[in-house]
């Protein structure tokens, strides 16, 4: 029997040796060939922490080796090491685990270097993570013959060049996430031909270009379909209506144009779609009104025009619409009283009109309306007493008519009122003094009138205050010496008489 040498303990190697060839009574202990190429590997790391102290070259086998996993025979099946700091290359030589490794899973382990083609032979392999490293080079498309690969998870390296044109051929791939990489070129049409896929997540390549393929549409396991921060442009293929499944689109802050295509409305399973910061032109498809389970609408910056549908109101699940930035036109949908579980309405920056339907007071969940910068005008009718969550109402820059509401005051969590650049007349309510929360009142440039009431000395958590051009007319009321907080203060173009009064030097931080 020739001596067997154990790699990294060869004086203890020879004493084994010896007594396997010379004693003939202990079987050898040296670790197997397995167990070799993984020590061939750590030899190229320079591992911190002590996270590899437990691969040994004395064990007969590495099954009880930190991060190994076996079958029952004995062979390697698994090798799993995670959030451990490993300094060095992939394993570019485990040619005699190939055939039985099911799972490589070398996650935020601080890897550098390119992703060795060989893997590409490792046939049985089914998990592949090598995300959160520093990875280099681009993905071979040696890896697209991984033909049982259910999951490639490659994101967070710094990964260059193209997604392989072979990707299609993994047609076992359930999850392909590659997301916060330095990828370009653009998303390969054979991607329509992984049937399993259900999760693909590109995004954070900024040099990722070119349309979503019409082939997207094969992917009928498809759940979510992450694209943001990408340079994809074009415009939204049709065939994303045949995507039963899809639950999340999120492709924003890239370059999409052309209208949200109408087959959207097929996509019944999606709960939340953010195309927001592109530029999609058109207007928004009645079809969204199919989506029984849509929470989140985010449409916010882009180029769409015409009126909200007013189907959106059949969405019932709604908890979040953002459309600000837009050019919208029309009235604020009615039917958005049927949205018992909307918590944020934003509609800012648009060319919306009429007025603020008074069937928000239905939305009692609602904490933030923001509808700002718009052509919205009549009295504020909201019967916010129902709003009793509401922390936020932004409605500056309309042509709004009429009192301030002094209802506001029921809603106790009330934190930002802005209702500056409209045609507000009436008095100041005295009663918003009482909301302790209350940080920010802007209700400049309005035709308000009367006095300042006494009662703001209550409001003591007041931050930005804002009076400026209206018609106040009386004193400057010395209360306003108990706002500790208050950092800004304008009162002026009012017909306000009498001294500023001394109490103001004690607004420490004014
Ligand atoms: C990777 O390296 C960085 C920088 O040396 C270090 O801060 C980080 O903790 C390492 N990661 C792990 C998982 O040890
Ligand atoms: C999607 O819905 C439209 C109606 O809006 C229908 O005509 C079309 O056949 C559907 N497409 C797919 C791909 O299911
Ligand atoms: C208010 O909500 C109730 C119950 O959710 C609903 O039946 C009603 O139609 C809503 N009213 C309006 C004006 O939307
Ligand atoms: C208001 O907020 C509280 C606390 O976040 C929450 O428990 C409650 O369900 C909300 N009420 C409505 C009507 O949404
Ligand atoms: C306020 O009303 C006047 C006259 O009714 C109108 O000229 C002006 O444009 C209105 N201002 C705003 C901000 O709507
Ligand atoms: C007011 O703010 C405090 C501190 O953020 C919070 O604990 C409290 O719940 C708020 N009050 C209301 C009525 O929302
Ligand atoms: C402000 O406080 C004074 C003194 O406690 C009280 O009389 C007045 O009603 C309060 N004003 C409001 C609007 O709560």
């Amino acid at each position: 029997m020739p001596p067997r040498f154990c790699a990294g303990a060869p004086r203890l190697a020879l004493l084994v040796s010896f007594a396997c060839a010379v004693l003939l009574i202990a079987p050898c202990q040296c670790v197997n060939e397995q167990g070799q190429a993984l020590l061939a590997w750590r030899r190229s790391l320079r591992p911190t922490g002590g996270a590899l102290e437990s691969w040994k070259a004395t064990d007969g086998s590495p099954c009880r080796w930190f991060g190994v996993s076996c079958d029952a025979r004995g062979n390697v099946v698994g090798l799993s090491v995670t959030g451990v700091d490993l300094q060095g290359p992939l394993p570019a030589n485990l040619q005699p685990l190939a055939s039985s490794l099911t799972t490589l899973v070398l996650s935020g382990t601080n890897l550098t270097g390119a992703i060795p083609p060989e893997i590409g032979g490792y046939g049985a392999l089914a998990t592949l993570d090598l995300s959160k490293n520093q990875l280099t080079g681009a993905i071979p498309p040696e890896l697209c013959r991984l033909a049982k690969l259910e999951t490639l998870a490659l994101n967070s390296n710094s990964l260059r060049g193209a997604i392989p044109d072979d990707i299609g051929d993994l047609a076992s791939l359930t999850h392909l996430t590659l997301f916060d990489n330095e990828l370009s070129s653009t998303i390969p049409g054979s991607i329509g031909r992984l049937k399993k896929l259900q999760v693909l997540r590109a995004g954070g390549n900024q040099a990722l270009k070119g349309p979503l393929p019409k082939e997207i549409g094969g992917c009928a396991d498809l759940t979510m379909l992450g694209l943001a921060e990408t340079g994809m442009s074009g415009s939204l293929p049709e065939t994303i209506g045949q995507l039963k499944k899809i639950q999340t689109i999120a492709i924003y802050t890239t370059l999409l144009s052309g209208s949200i295509p109408e087959s959207i409305g097929n996509c019944t399973e999606l709960t939340s779609i953010y195309l927001y910061q592109n530029s999609l032109s058109g207007s928004i498809p009645a079809s969204i009104g199919r989506l029984r389970k849509l929470q989140s609408l985010l449409l916010w910056q882009n180029q769409l025009v015409g009126a909200i549908p007013p189907e959106l109101g059949q969405c019932e699940e709604l908890t979040l619409i953002d459309l600000s930035l837009n050019s919208l036109t029309g009235s604020i949908p009615a039917t958005f009283g049927q949205l018992p579980n909307l918590q944020q309405l934003q509609l800012s920056t648009n060319r919306l009109t009429g007025t603020i339907p008074q069937e928000l007071s239905n939305c009692t969940s609602l904490t933030d309306i923001e509808v700002d910068n718009n052509a919205l005008s009549g009295d504020i009718r909201v019967d916010f007493p129902k709003l009793r969550n509401l922390t936020l109402f932004y409605a500056w820059k309309n042509s709004l008519t009429g009192g301030v509401p002094a209802n506001l005051a029921e809603c106790a969590s009330l934190q930002s009122v802005d209702l500056s650049y409209n045609n507000l007349t009436g008095p100041i309510p005295k009663e918003l003094f009482a909301l302790q929360n209350l940080t920010k009142l802007l209700l400049l440039s309005n035709e308000l009138s009367g006095v300042v009431p006494p009662d703001i000395g209550n409001c003591t958590n007041l931050y930005r205050f804002r009076l400026n051009d209206n018609r106040l007319s009386g004193t400057i009321p010395a209360e306003i010496g108990n706002l500790k907080n208050l950092n800004f203060l304008d009162m002026s173009g009012n017909h306000l008489v009498g001294p500023v009064p001394a109490a103001i030097a004690d607004c420490g931080s004014l």
